[in-house]
């Protein structure tokens, strides 16, 4: 059989791996063992990280390390989450590893030896962010993609022809109008490429972090020519070139689908064979940012409700391709009704009753064939929708099945044919629920694959579920007196308010964590270089970053088993006042405090502290030995002032 070879986006480490980057990475798993189970063989999976440019460089300064240390650091933590989610990761490629380089260095000499690269000038604005030129713009113009500031740059360059390739691409892309995945996506590329194309820019002199071009230093290789030849990388000398399939985010599409085609091109190498973009994943309907603090992280998520219940979620909420939204009470309202009540209900059920009244054996088939028949329609349809990376319309089928095998189940009542001793009927009706249990469990588990491996032992088989075929679902392969394994609840119904807290805590805990590893000051760190002049010294542009308001302490109260804790609310001018929870129990009497104007940090990302949320911070002299001295102003302030 066929090798089949998808890649993710290889991230960037100037941010540690969030729900964003999981999404990805979760959906090319998937895409993964859905491939395996179709048969293709081997199945290879690439990802890795994206270590160059001056964004990374700027980040690994920021927290006081090398670029190669805190890449390191940041690129493991990308290796450490797709092991704690178990992806399986056959390749991960990081750009600063050498055997990277001399692939990135043998795209660049096949393009000038076709002609295709030149030397030029160039003055402009470019972004640092999307590490881009901005044609058109002044200085200090915003991004047109991220809305940043630009800085203006000087340099000499090498140039790639792109301009070259705009009338090859728009024939290739008629000629193989599925390369692009989904259409949406496929006719902006179009329309972007219709508009004509300028020569790229694909090497830098002002950056030092980044491969150096033989023979040709100061130049580095510009990190999206860098970061796109990971893919080739990856797997150099594997003969597993071209892949399959590129799986990535909806804003990196144009470097996939112009620019990367055309550096192939123009080095004599094939081009993969499909790009699949899918959409954004917003929290809570809002764009996810770092500066928003509404990030959300996996592990937290894993750890309280499996990552079975995160996967799952993931394709089954968000239609693959479009935008989708992410929100925990969701998560959690999706695990009850779909896991626990669905398919973890009809698995316990149907293992119980063939307990009850089987000797723990599966009983004679072929079972009912009219659900035989409606399986069979489920798995020609859930295929189909797989094939076409539509998770959640194959997931909504075979949920549809499981609906209709639970209807059988009720209508069919084995507790009344076991009481009037039909036993045929009742075999039959097991069988078919068995069946119909093996048939679902297959087909979800490249979605769930932990959960439908438990399900699958509980049926009694021994064969790993990652070795049937899709080849092996039709009707009737459930063989009769098969043993089957005590039944234990896979998916335990969780109490919707108790988990999010649990989530919601653990987000809080993880973020510190990865902020700590991010630089953000630690106790017992370096000092930051002297470079920048006095590193005692912060600048206004940091201070102004602290928003500082007067709040007015509406109520206050004791915090339950925490002698040190009040918990107050806040005016600072909000239609909500702030929940804040401060250590002033020891100086302060609740009641002193209520109609008291302080001083508050309003942009302090929230913190749970003993089960109570704190949105911020109240400012107070710490006086070593001695009880906090709260801020407080001779003059009156109005509620909601600015301090600056
Ligand atoms: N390093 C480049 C990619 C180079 S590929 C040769 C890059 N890195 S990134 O860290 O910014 O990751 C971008 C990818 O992460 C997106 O394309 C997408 O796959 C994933 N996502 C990051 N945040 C996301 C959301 N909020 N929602 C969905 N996916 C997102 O760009």
């Amino acid at each position: 059989m066929s090798k089949y070879y998808l890649t993710t986006p290889i991230y960037y480490v100037n941010a540690a791996p969030h729900i964003g980057h999981t999404y990805t990475t979760i959906a090319a798993d998937a895409i993964k063992r859905l491939k395996r189970m179709q048969g293709f063989e081997p199945v290879i999976l690439t990802t890795g990280t994206d270590e160059h440019g001056q964004k990374i460089e700027r980040a690994a300064a920021a927290a006081h390390k090398s670029p190669q240390k805190f890449t390191d650091l940041i690129s493991n933590e990308f290796r450490q989450q797709w092991k704690t989610l178990d992806l399986q990761i056959d390749r991960f490629q990081r750009t600063t590893d050498p055997k990277h380089a001399k692939v990135v260095q043998d795209l660049f000499d096949r393009c000038v030896k076709s002609g295709y690269i030149y030397k030029s000038q160039y003055t402009g604005e470019y972004c640092v962010s999307c590490e881009l030129y901005v044609t058109d713009a002044k200085p200090g113009d915003p991004c047109p993609d991220c809305g940043r500031p630009t800085e203006t740059v000087t340099e000499e360059n090498f140039y790639f022809k792109l301009s070259a390739f705009q009338e090859r691409l728009l024939k290739f892309y008629e000629d193989n109008p599925e390369f692009i995945r989904p259409e949406t996506r496929r006719n902006e590329v179009l329309a972007f490429v219709k508009q004509g194309l300028q020569d790229v820019s694909i090497s830098r002199t002002t950056i030092k972090w980044g491969i150096p071009v033989a023979n040709e230093a100061p130049h580095v290789f510009y990190v999206w020519f860098d970061a796109l030849s990971t893919y080739m990388s990856a797997v150099d000398g594997e003969g597993l070139w071209p892949a399959d399939l590129h799986l990535i985010g909806k804003e990196i599409l144009r470097f996939h689908a112009v620019y990367w085609p055309a550096f192939l091109w123009a080095a004599g190498l094939p081009l993969p064979k499909r790009l699949f973009a899918h959409g954004w994943l917003l929290f809570e309907n809002d764009k996810m940012s770092k500066s928003k603090g509404n990030m959300v992280r996996a592990t937290p998520i894993k750890e309280a409700l499996g990552a079975d219940s995160l996967r799952y979620y993931l394709l089954r909420e968000v239609v693959f391709g479009q935008d989708g939204n992410f929100s925990y009470d969701a998560l959690v309202q999706r695990y009850n009704s779909d896991l626990a009540n669905g398919l973890g209900n009809l698995a316990s059920r149907t293992l119980a009753l063939i307990h009850q009244n089987c000797k723990g054996q599966i009983p004679d088939g072929p079972g009912d064939p009219a659900i035989a028949q409606a399986a069979k329609i489920a798995v020609d349809s859930a295929l189909d929708s797989y094939e076409w990376l539509n998770f959640s319309k194959a997931l909504e089928t075979i949920w549809g099945l499981i609906s209709a095998i639970d209807k059988f189940i009720v209508e069919r009542a084995p507790w009344n044919l076991a009481k009037s001793g039909d036993t045929a009927k009742l075999a039959e009706t097991l069988y078919t629920a068995a069946e119909a249990l093996r048939i679902v469990t297959a087909l979800v588990f490249p979605v769930i694959p932990e959960s439908a491996a438990k399900i699958w032992a509980q049926l009694g088989f021994r064969t790993p579920l990652d070795a049937i075929r899709m080849a092996d679902l039709d009707w009737g392969k459930l063989a009769s007196g098969q043993e089957i394994e005590p039944a234990s609840g896979v998916f335990p119904r969780a109490d919707v308010k108790t988990m999010i807290e649990k989530m919601k805590e653990g987000e809080a805990a993880e973020l510190v964590r990865q902020q700590t590893l991010m630089g953000v000051a630690k106790a017992g760190d370096p000092p930051p270089p002297a470079a920048a002049g006095d590193s005692s010294h912060i600048t206004i542009d940091d201070f102004i970053k602290v928003d500082l308001r007067v709040g007015e302490v509406k109520t206050a109260s004791a915090v339950k088993g925490a002698d040190k804790l009040l918990h107050l609310t806040v005016d600072i001018g909000e239609p909500q006042p702030r929940s804040i929870v401060a250590g002033i129990a020891l100086a302060y009497k609740p009641e002193a405090l209520v109609g008291r104007k302080v001083v508050i940090v309003a942009n302090l990302a929230p913190r749970k502290l003993r089960g109570l949320e704190s949105q911020g911070m109240i400012v107070a002299a710490s006086l070593e030995g001695g009880n906090p001295v709260l801020a407080s102003f001779l003059e009156d302030v109005p509620v909601g002032a600015r301090l600056k």
